[in-house]
């Protein structure tokens, strides 16, 4: 273990993937306070873990906790963290996606240390990989504990993982464009199932295991000379799959930095 108290403003379903990570043994923290609003969710995360409590409200959470995690969605932040009134120096860890570090700092006063990070879901099992900026030993530590933590030098290199952060969505959506294809092919949709997650999952481990210095090796590695892998990957490339990714992830990165929609 190694804080003492966190605090939640906003209790949805980041927050929640965070608490379950951080309280699974050995817990990282003695006491973990939430935010009243999503009342359902607080209530779980109280009924699964004793160490975690219901603040009254915001300020309550602020008061209460050693770091405070800033977990509201952007369209609302602004008026939830200006009531708020931070300890001098409280360490508060932002995961509120497209709101920059000088407006946060704005609407903190300016007197807190702050961290933003971009946990994803999978935080809740520590498998989590989480980019943060500015680097801070204390938060890597802590999001090394829910999976791996990557700290950013600048605030380009954590727009730039930001919008590889975008890329979950299509992952899944590959999946299920092959699936759709084998079931109008003829192949029932439970042995499609059945088929594809496995692969998709060996594939993705083989990725991440230690020495893997190139994903294009990979590529070539599984794609045997005149191959039905080669082939696939060819046509991918000839009819513009790998300019269709290219564009969509020039286009996020351009929304992250405030360029356009
Ligand atoms: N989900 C992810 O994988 C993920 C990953 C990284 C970053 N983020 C960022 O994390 C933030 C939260 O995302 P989310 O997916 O967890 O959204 P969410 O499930 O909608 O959670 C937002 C929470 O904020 C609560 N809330 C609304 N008004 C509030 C107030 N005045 N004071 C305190 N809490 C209030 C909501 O309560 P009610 O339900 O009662 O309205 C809800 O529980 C967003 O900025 C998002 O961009 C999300």
């Amino acid at each position: 273990m190694s804080v003492n108290s966190i605090g939640f403003i906003g209790t949805g379903a980041i927050s929640e993937a965070m608490v379950r990570g951080l309280l699974a043994a050995p817990a990282y923290a003695s006491e973990i306070y939430v935010s009243p609003r999503s009342a359902d969710v607080a209530a779980k995360l109280t009924r699964d873990f004793a160490s975690v409590r219901i603040a009254n409200d915001n300020q309550g959470v602020v008061d209460a906790s050693d770091i405070v995690f800033l977990a509201v969605r952007p369209q609302i932040a602004e008026g939830v963290i200006r009531q708020l009134s931070f300890k001098e120096g409280q360490l508060v860890i932002s995961v509120i996606a497209a709101t920059d570090r000088e407006t946060l700092l704005e609407w903190t006063s300016g007197s807190v240390q702050l961290v933003q990070a971009i946990p994803l879901p999978f935080v809740a099992e520590r498998q989590g990989v989480t980019a943060l900026y500015p680097p801070d030993k204390g938060v890597a530590a802590l999001f090394d504990t829910l999976g791996t933590a990557v700290q950013c030098e600048s605030r380009k290199e954590y727009d730039l993982l930001a919008a590889a952060s975008a890329m979950m969505s299509t992952y899944f959506g590959v999946m299920q464009f092959t699936t759709t294809w084998l079931e109008k092919s003829g192949l029932e949709n439970a042995k499609a199932l059945a088929y594809v997650a496995p692969l998709f999952a060996s594939l993705a481990q083989t990725a991440n295991k230690p020495g893997v210095v190139s994903f294009g090796s990979l590529s070539r590695e599984f794609a045997t000379k005149g191959g039905l892998n080669e082939q696939v990957l060819a046509n991918f490339e000839k009819n513009g799959g790998r300019d269709a990714l290219t564009a969509a992830l020039d286009g996020v990165l351009a929304r992250i930095e405030g360029r356009g929609h």
